[in-house]
């Protein structure tokens, strides 16, 4: 891939809609995980809304300790550091949605293509009947002496320019924008478009505003029959019907018991 100056920060400034999201910016060729990166520059300082990205990643990490892979140059790697001031520690799931609503938006906006989510932390493309994982989530929260969110580094991943011989192979198939829309996406574009829908969604929820019905609404995941499986926990099998504030699915077994789920892997039964 060629080596792009477009997502170099005097380009991105000048670029950005944002008010204060991305203003303070760092772009690096190549790192181990923005989202640890972003850990170091928190520890020095950096203020409320600050942006790291990368081109590359050489150990990148994805939920419940996985890897997360891109060729050099051809995806959209960023972590965003939000000092939230005072939200409570479960308001935390709410920053997750907001970034997948703000991914969802954003890739609709520049490609055209429907965009959805599947629980909890799944950026999702169609591809005629089915669904397959174009990007992912990923948030680090530190709490404060009170309990409340004292830093979150948000970590978002999209396959954008990814060929489909280089796509990870995982549990969710995957896609990029390239694959599903036949042609290269602009990063820069689609960087500028996320950070303005993620700001936007941020201070309505800064505002009080939940994002859980606008999420609940692009999850795939609801009115679905589910096997979840997560750590420490008997596999549960039944009917997804919805999400509450926390962000954790309700999902209703065999038996009638609706059970909340707040971490896990979820695969869809049938199609
Ligand atoms: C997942 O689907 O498991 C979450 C993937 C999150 C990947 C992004 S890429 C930018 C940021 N830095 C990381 O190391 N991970 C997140």
């Amino acid at each position: 891939m060629i080596e792009e100056p477009e997502l170099n920060p005097a380009i991105v400034g000048a670029t950005l809609t944002t008010r204060w999201l991305g203003r303070a910016y760092r772009y690096r060729p190549a790192v181990d995980s923005t989202n640890d990166q972003m850990k170091r520059w928190a520890a020095e300082g950096a203020s409320h809304g600050s942006v790291l990205l990368a081109d590359y990643q050489s150990a990148g990490r994805g939920r419940l300790d996985r890897r997360w892979d891109a060729p050099p140059g051809t995806a959209l790697l960023l972590s965003v550091l939000l000092r939230p001031s005072g939200w409570p520690a479960e308001r935390g799931a709410w920053l997750t949605m907001l970034a997948g609503l703000g991914a969802a938006e954003a890739i609709e906006a520049v490609t055209g293509l429907p965009a959805r989510l599947k629980w909890p932390n799944d950026v999702l493309l169609g591809e005629g009947e089915t669904w397959r994982k174009a990007g992912g989530l990923l948030l680090d929260a530190a709490l404060d002496a009170d309990g409340g969110l004292e830093t979150a580094i948000l970590g978002i991943g999209l396959n954008v320019n990814i060929p489909a011989g280089a796509l990870p192979v995982a549990a969710t198939p995957a896609t990029s924008l390239l694959v599903a829309l036949g042609r290269p996406v602009a990063r820069r574009a689609l960087l500028v478009e996320l950070l303005a829908r993620l700001e936007r969604h941020y201070e309505a929820a800064d505002a009080g505003q939940s994002p859980a019905g606008a999420w609940a609404a692009r999850l795939v995941t609801l009115g679905r029959v589910v096997d979840v499986t997560a750590a420490g926990r008997a596999p549960l099998a039944g009917t997804a019907e919805g999400v509450d504030e926390w962000g954790r699915l309700l999902v209703r077994d065999a038996a009638g018991q609706l059970h909340a789920v707040a971490a896990g892997d979820v695969t869809l039964r049938g199609r």
